[in-house]
């Protein structure tokens, strides 16, 4: 997932204050999500347990935040990832999981995928969001 790492390489760089020659920066972590699951329906409104495993995830990382943005898959060659909209950020990424509630005005797709990042992204299978 070369797109990702790129993006989470500019996210971090936007969001860390470490040095650019901290160790830190050279251990990368991608969890690996476990819920949205490719059977998983997401209701508007309605509010779901993100959950992705921990037990891989580097010393050196485990006081790190999280960050999950809604994308989709579409027609076109580019993922449609919503950069300005996260689901969630600033959460601790050693916890496993975060609740997340589907913006009322989300339109309906069956083609939608979160990513994850530590700060390399990890995508999740695709899910399906509907009215109700
Ligand atoms: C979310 O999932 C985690 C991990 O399975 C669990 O520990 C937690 O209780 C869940 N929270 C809710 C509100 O369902």
């Amino acid at each position: 997932m070369i797109f990702f790492t790129i993006l989470s390489a500019l996210l971090f760089a936007a969001l860390s204050n470490a040095s650019p020659t901290s160790s830190q920066n050279f251990i990368v972590y991608s969890p690996h999500i476990t819920s949205p699951k490719a059977s998983t329906t997401w209701a508007l409104g309605s509010t779901h347990n993100i959950t992705w495993e921990t037990s891989d995830i580097p010393h050196e990382k485990r006081g790190s935040n999280g960050l999950i943005l809604l994308g989709y898959v579409g027609n076109g060659a580019s993922e449609h990832l919503d950069i300005d909209h996260p689901l969630a950020s600033s959460f601790p990424i050693e916890k496993g999981y975060v609740l997340v509630r589907m913006p009322k005005n989300t339109p309906c797709r069956n083609d939608y995928f979160i990513v994850l990042f530590g700060d390399s992204g990890n995508k999740s299978p695709k899910f399906r969001v509907t009215k109700h």
